[in-house]
């Protein structure tokens, strides 16, 4: 891993924790917010592959809002609280760690980068947020080449960007897929196991496994 100049993380669920949203509301939803968090991502992300396949690219957010609208119907959630979930889901929380480690590498001189699903505007929103603008040189969005992960365009952006060997890139996500399609690219992909998963069989086992983000200052 000598040889990382860049490092490179996915925002939902790596560094934004996708479930505050309807864990804010578990008062009003009861005990289903779980299953319903879970099963609102899950339809989101598979939004984002079946509109890849389909060659219908809508941003995330509509992609989001779509896949909420569903969720809500399945575990029947009172649709007065659409908006407040959405709202919410703008202003995710960082998982606890987050903000130390990346000061700590930034201060290692890394470049520090995102690239996800979400909008610019989203994740420049997530950002501001949780106080993170000081610490991130680029903030990349799959709108620049309208098509989702796992589509090895998005994964090009920043080769373009940076003119640097894929082998120079450090990619970290929490998602499996999104590993093992950037390791399958070429990226120094590492696996953000928060939630003691088991890993894809899709050509690519990660490299390293780390429990969460704080676990990176010891590799890097
Ligand atoms: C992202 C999703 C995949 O941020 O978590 O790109």
């Amino acid at each position: 891993m000598k040889n990382i100049k860049v490092i490179i993380f996915d925002a939902y669920g790596t560094l934004f924790d996708v479930n505050s949203a309807a864990e804010k509301c578990k008062n009003k939803i009861g005990d289903k917010w779980e299953p319903f968090a879970n099963y609102w991502r899950t339809t989101q992300l598979e939004y984002t592959w079946l509109r890849s396949l389909m060659n219908r690219y809508q941003d995330f957010w509509k992609v989001t809002e779509d896949s909420l609208d569903k969720s809500m119907k399945l575990f029947k959630i009172d649709t007065s609280m659409k908006n407040e979930l959405l709202d919410l889901y703008k202003v995710l929380s960082t998982f606890p760690e987050v903000k130390e480690t990346l000061q700590k590498l930034k201060e290692k001189k890394y470049k520090l980068v995102i690239l996800s699903n979400g909008t610019h505007a989203l994740i420049e929103k997530l950002v501001d947020t949780n106080d993170l603008g000081s610490i991130f040189d680029d903030v990349i969005s799959v709108e620049e080449v309208k098509i989702y992960k796992p589509h090895s365009n998005v994964y090009n952006i920043p080769i373009k960007k940076y003119q640097i060997d894929k082998k120079q890139f450090a990619y970290l996500s929490s998602n499996t897929w999104d590993v093992s399609a950037a390791g399958n690219f070429g990226f120094y992909a590492i696996w953000v196991n928060r939630n003691k998963n088991i890993f894809d069989n899709l050509d690519y086992k990660p490299l390293q496994e780390i429990k969460d983000l704080s676990n990176l200052n010891n590799l890097l």
